[in-house]
């Protein structure tokens, strides 16, 4: 997995697995812009860093301000002088904004602001870094998708639904971005160990049997780590993934690979 000297551009990299791409993509030699709406984590990560020795800036930037992604591409671009990699990666759940988790609850306002982030800001942010991705010799996009892009899950409406979104836009924008040479994929998690998840799971009226049903579906006998989805990430844009274009990658363990629950195997989690 060669990225040395690749230039990435995160969005949501304050935190969780957008952070920790950053890291293993830096540590790797590629040149990282963090950026996010939680300023102090962003700085923060971007100098733990520069402090190993990586090449990594920060620059604040809301998915759901269209002026912000455009200052975010030119910021980045002046860093670097140029843009190879564009990892879609801030994303949000109705449970991270509020107690609005089902239908009797959701406001109009809270299904489009999930939509708005999750799936339009994708949307912004490729319109707006393709001028500088098509001047790259080793240009992808890669999207955070999820196995909610797929299934449905418990009080995850406006959720599942961008993530459907989100799949659909990766082999649309694969399709349409093929001829100026730029890769488009996705990575699809389970359960990854984030605030995100805590939050689904604490937002549900049985928090235990959710977290417990949220893992028991892993073949993989444990909950994902970040890192375990930065790797992947790393590899999508790599010259060694050249032939990979439109996917939607499932990372989750085994979790899609079956209809069941481990209890059945006789493994408990
Ligand atoms: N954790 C999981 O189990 C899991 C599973 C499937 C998919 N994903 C997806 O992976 C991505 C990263 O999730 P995570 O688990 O690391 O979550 P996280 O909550 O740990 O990190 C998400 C980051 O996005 C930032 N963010 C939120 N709204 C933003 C906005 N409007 N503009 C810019 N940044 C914003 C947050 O501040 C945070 O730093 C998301 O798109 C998420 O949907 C996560």
């Amino acid at each position: 997995m060669n990225i040395q000297g690749l230039r990435f551009v995160i969005t949501g990299s304050a935190n969780g697995i957008g952070a920790e791409t950053a890291r293993v993509a830096a540590a790797a030699g590629a040149r990282v812009m963090l950026s996010d709406v939680d300023h102090d984590a962003g700085e923060a990560t971007a100098a733990e860093i520069r402090d190993t020795g990586g090449d990594a800036h920060y620059t604040p930037c809301d998915v759901s301000d269209e002026t912000q992604i455009e200052q975010l591409m030119a910021a980045t671009a002046d860093a670097f002088g140029g843009i190879d990699v564009l990892h879609n990666n801030a994303g949000t759940h109705e449970s991270m904004i509020g107690n609005e988790v089902t239908l009797d609850t959701m406001s109009r306002r809270t299904f489009e602001r999930i939509l708005q982030i999750n799936l339009v800001g994708p949307f912004l942010c490729a319109k707006h870094a393709v001028p500088h991705l098509r001047e790259s010799e080793q240009a992808s996009i890669i999207n955070a998708g999820s196995t909610a892009s797929f299934l449905g899950f418990p009080q995850n409406l406006a959720y599942g639904a961008s993530k459907g979104g989100v799949a659909t836009l990766t082999k649309n924008l694969a399709v349409e971005l093929a001829p100026d040479g730029i890769r488009v994929n996705a990575y699809c998690p389970a359960g990854v160990e984030t605030e995100m998840v805590t939050r689904f799971v604490d937002a549900s009226p049985n928090p235990e049997i959710l977290r417990k049903a949220v893992v028991n579906t892993h073949l993989v006998p444990r909950i994902g780590a970040p890192r375990d989805v930065a790797n992947l990430v790393c590899f999508l844009a790599s010259p060694e993934a050249s032939f990979i274009n439109g996917v939607t990658w499932l990372i989750d363990g085994g979790s899609l690979c079956w209809r069941s629950t481990v209890d059945v195997l006789g493994m408990d989690q």
